[in-house]
């Protein structure tokens, strides 16, 4: 008996509830299934190519319900400096996203503009140095520029922007990219804020400067269209990084991005079935919608290996399904194995075992 055999038919029901069309924040999806985004290097000069806009459409006919689009920068000079990271807003990028939006859709499916300003992890070339909340950068690196109020003014204007122009290309969500120890986790996290006006201190001071971005971005945004907020407690250079350290703190952040507009929440984490925090097993994303009643999006090493797709405990499909059947969250997204399996759901969902690699860390170079 091969291992398809057995297999085919248990992988596509413990899958069912996640391949069914769902309505998340006002958005019809075909199913639960969430790329994750990804940045992939492919935009020369920040203009998303035909090349681009293809690789989202082959997800998106494989039945992940909804893209997230890799980091966009948004427009100011301080937002990051490589060239073949996308831009939003320069001009010939907006005929670039209009592209990838009109192949999405084409496909039946959704797509989300992630918008990224690097903050600190920005290298200071061109002349311009990395806009940081309180100039403070990693030991060894080039001091950074602490930000002003006329500066954060200035960068609102980019956030809005952003998401004008992501609302005429036909975006169907914005996702403002609020982790990972980018610009506006550094304001979220006390390591990096170190301010002492209205937006440093507490929990609901440091998220201040973030929230308005949200309002900003919600105001500029077409408001039958949700507004995706991104957070995580750990730091790409950082994982013990924490912006919260009991639920108490990750409500007063939380609760501001709501106030401000936010519809719905994608909680970082590495490893979806870890707990956020001691004496509960809920994760990040089951906080998040606990602490404000959005739907939330989770994410984490979900389906690295077709291992996964067997019944098993609660780092498996089981356990995620376990997880989203209570209502622990609403939507899972999918990372690396998305990279190398365009059409991951389609061949988990239908048994299709023998069609679908493992994740490897060389994937990240392929880009199909
Ligand atoms: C190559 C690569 C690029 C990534 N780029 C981004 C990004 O631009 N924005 C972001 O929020 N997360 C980014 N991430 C994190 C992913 O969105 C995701 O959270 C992470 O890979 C964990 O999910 P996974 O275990 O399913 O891969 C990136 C991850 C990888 C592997």
């Amino acid at each position: 008996m091969t291992t398809t055999t057995v297999t085919r038919p248990v992988s596509g029901q413990l899958m069912a509830p996640l391949v069914e069309p769902v309505t998340f924040a006002g958005l019809s999806l075909a199913s639960r299934f969430v790329m994750a985004p990804m940045t992939r290097f492919r935009s020369p000069g920040g203009v998303p190519t035909p090349e681009v806009a293809a690789y989202y459409r082959r997800r998106a006919e494989q039945r992940v319900g909804l893209i997230v689009t890799e980091g966009v920068l948004v427009g100011h000079p301080s937002a990051g400096h490589e060239r073949t990271v996308p831009r939003m807003t320069a001009g010939p990028a907006k005929a670039g996203w209009r592209r990838v939006v009109d192949d999405v859709h084409a496909a039946g499916g959704r797509i989300a503009a992630q918008l990224w300003h690097l903050g600190s992890l920005r290298d200071p070339v061109d002349g311009v140095r990395a806009w940081t909340p309180s100039g403070v950068r990693e030991p060894g690196r080039p001091a950074s520029h602490a930000m002003t109020l006329k500066d954060m003014d200035v960068l609102l204007e980019s956030y809005a922007e952003a998401a004008r122009v992501a609302a005429r290309a036909g975006f169907d969500a914005v996702e403002v990219h609020a982790a990972h120890g980018y610009l506006l986790d550094e304001f979220l996290w006390p390591f990096t804020n170190r301010r002492t006006d209205a937006y440093g201190g507490p929990p609901a001071r440091r998220v201040a400067f973030p929230a308005e971005v949200v309002r900003a971005v919600r105001t500029a945004f077409p408001a039958d269209r949700p507004v995706i907020v991104r957070f995580s407690q750990f730091k790409e250079r950082r994982f013990d990084g924490r912006i919260a350290e009991t639920p108490e703190q990750l409500g007063q952040i939380l609760t501001a991005f709501a106030d401000a507009g936010a519809d719905a929440f994608h909680a970082s984490q590495r490893r979806f079935w870890q707990p956020a925090f001691p004496g509960s097993a809920r994760n990040l994303a089951g906080w998040a919608k606990r602490l404000t009643g959005l739907p939330a999006i989770t994410v984490g090493s979900v389906a690295l290996t077709r291992e996964f797709l067997r019944p098993g405990g609660p780092e498996s499909m089981s356990g995620l399904v376990e997880r989203l059947t209570e209502g622990e969250f609403d939507l899972v997204a999918l990372g690396r194995i998305l990279l190398a399996n365009p059409a991951w759901v389609t061949n988990a969902a239908d048994g299709n075992l023998d069609m679908i690699s493992d994740y490897r860390k060389e994937h990240e170079d392929s880009y199909h």
